[in-house]
């Protein structure tokens, strides 16, 4: 039996809109378990990135509940939801939202200066761990602008897992990668599942979205259906594809 991670019931967000309300999440029931590399897939403006939101602490919901730990992040104040996407979550978005002043190692290390379990030593160790394990340590003196896309999204990654996040959450994060950088960092994340990571992602494409082990279909609000896939093989890649397709035809994808 997997282990619960988050609960969703009934979530709901609508936004003001002209006057009136569009509702765009209309009471989603879900479960993550702990291990999988979840994604969530649905059609442009559909709400991916509005639940992904929800379900992190990142926004508020309109109804329902997320639980986490048996509390209900739905339900939390700010400074609650800041210690939860601090101390329990890590995020990795497109746009890589790095500092530019600060170098790749400085990035890295910077959310773990301020979790106080841990000693300034301590934190500058494992971020120029995390740099190793991404392939950047040679570089982690250099500024953002002095490294590829890649390279950047792939310290935005060690960033993320600076404070041992129980979830990662990453919102398209190889949407502004061109094809190469696109591999290394689905590789990378694919790589962090295996060492048992568990991962929540809306993909750019299809090619991120084969990488997951369960994928969730949201339409018209709710998560209208669910694929179970063993963890990503590169030999297997062509008929996993294929697989995907004829189960995404079948939601009207
Ligand atoms: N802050 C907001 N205010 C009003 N409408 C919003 C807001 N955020 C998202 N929306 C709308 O909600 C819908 C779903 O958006 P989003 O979750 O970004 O979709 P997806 O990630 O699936 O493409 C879109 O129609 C979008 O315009
Ligand atoms: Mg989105």
């Amino acid at each position: 039996m997997k282990k619960t991670i988050l609960e969703a019931r009934a979530l709901s967000k609508s936004f003001a809109h002209n006057g009136g309300q569009v509702h765009i999440l209309t009471g989603v029931d879900l479960d993550i378990y702990e291990g999988d590399f979840t994604v969530i897939m649905g059609a442009s403006g559909s709400g991916k990135s509005t639940m992904l939101y929800a379900l992190s602490g990142m926004d508020k919901a309109t109804a329902g509940r997320v639980m986490y730990e048996g509390k209900d992040i739905a339900a939390m104040n700010e400074k609650q939801l800041a210690a939860l996407r601090h101390n329990d979550f890590g995020f990795v978005f497109q746009q890589m939202h790095l500092v530019s002043n600060l170098t790749l190692h400085e990035n890295v290390a910077v959310p773990g200066f301020l979790n106080k379990g841990k000693t300034t030593a301590e934190v500058r160790q494992r971020a120029q761990e995390l740099l190793k394990r991404m392939g950047i340590d040679h570089i982690s003196t250099h500024l953002p602008s002095q490294v590829s896309g890649g390279e950047q999204q792939r310290c935005a990654v060690a960033r993320a897992l600076i404070n041992e996040p129980r979830l990662l959450f990453a919102d398209e994060p190889t949407g502004a990668l061109n094809r190469r950088n696109t591999t290394e960092v689905l590789d990378l994340m694919t790589d962090l599942n295996r060492e048992g990571q568990s991962i929540l992602m809306v993909p750019h494409d299809i090619r991120a979205a084969l990488r997951a082990t369960r994928i969730l279909y949201l339409s018209d609000g709710k998560v209208i259906g669910e694929l179970t896939l063993p963890p990503y093989d590169r030999n297997e890649e062509k008929s996993r594809e294929t697989q995907l397709n004829a189960w995404l035809g079948s939601m009207e994808w």
